[in-house]
């Protein structure tokens, strides 16, 4: 059985002073099913890692970072490297956020180079996949999701797909007024899983995760976890408070509990 997941990535957001109040704060808030259950990350900009990390020692939230370079070292004015966010106490690193390919040019050729290096660094690549909503009006979606995993995982097998966590986030969703219908994230979490059993295997497939973003709120998150194929929620702006990322993940939780008993 897959376990769940639920995350936030703060983007430009919450520097070093906030991220120890959050810290603090989230972990007076989360309820002891979140703690058992799940799986939970934070994704502070660079310059709140080391904060975090401190505030984070010992607990059950794991902190990463929101972007990385592929090399290990050299001359990469502002870039930092796989090795550099692991001995700052990285366990993830979020690759391909739609901000990303859409401000800075990044492209799937190039996340496929990050992953690699994550990989060798041990980070939990956190691989963000979406359609744009052009791709979507022309019914494109399944397709581009196929190709931006055959890029970004081409140099990987079988073997390594438990340690990656495929977040899927349509980019029309993203810091949209309301999440993807959730039956539409399901088709589209069930696609992403046939790509991966077609490309891995059945076991890969089966154990891949699969996590939603995109305006994920406390009011739309249990429709979403709903589906067997929505493996945690991936979550902005309604987790930059600690109360709402508490209030998400006690939902993620109680999934948890329901495809337990099921
Ligand atoms: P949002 O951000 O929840 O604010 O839409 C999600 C994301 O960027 O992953």
């Amino acid at each position: 059985m897959r376990k769940l997941i639920a995350g936030t990535g703060w983007k430009m957001n919450i520097g070093a002073a906030e991220a120890a109040r959050y810290a603090a704060r989230l972990l007076s808030c989360l309820d002891a099913a979140s703690r058992d259950l799940l799986d939970l990350f934070v994704l502070p900009p660079f310059t709140s890692l080391h904060a975090a990390h401190a505030a984070f020692l010992s607990s059950p939230v794991g902190i990463g970072a929101q972007n990385m370079h592929w090399e290990a070292s050299g001359a990469w004015t502002g870039e930092i490297s796989a090795a550099m966010l692991a001995e700052a106490g990285c366990k993830y690193v979020e690759l391909a956020h739609s901000e990303r390919l859409q401000h800075f040019g990044e492209t799937y050729e190039f996340v496929r180079r990050k992953l690699n290096a994550a990989m060798d660094s041990r980070l939990t690549p956190i691989l963000c996949l979406g359609e744009t909503r052009q791709d979507k009006s022309l019914g494109r979606a399944d397709d581009v999701l196929a190709e931006q995993i055959g890029i970004a995982l081409a140099d990987q097998s079988a073997s390594s797909l438990p340690a990656i966590m495929l977040a899927y986030e349509p980019r029309w969703a993203i810091g949209a007024a309301n999440a993807a219908p959730p039956d539409y994230v399901a088709e589209r979490h069930r696609a992403l899983r046939s790509v991966v059993r077609q490309r891995y295997g059945a076991q890969a497939a089966g154990d891949v995760r699969i996590i939603y973003g995109g305006s994920v709120t406390p009011g739309n998150s249990e429709a979403l976890m709903d589906h067997p194929d929505v493996d945690g929620l991936f979550v902005g702006r309604a987790a930059w408070s600690p109360e709402g990322f508490a209030e998400i993940a006690a939902i993620v939780a109680r999934a948890a509990m329901k495809r337990k008993l099921s």
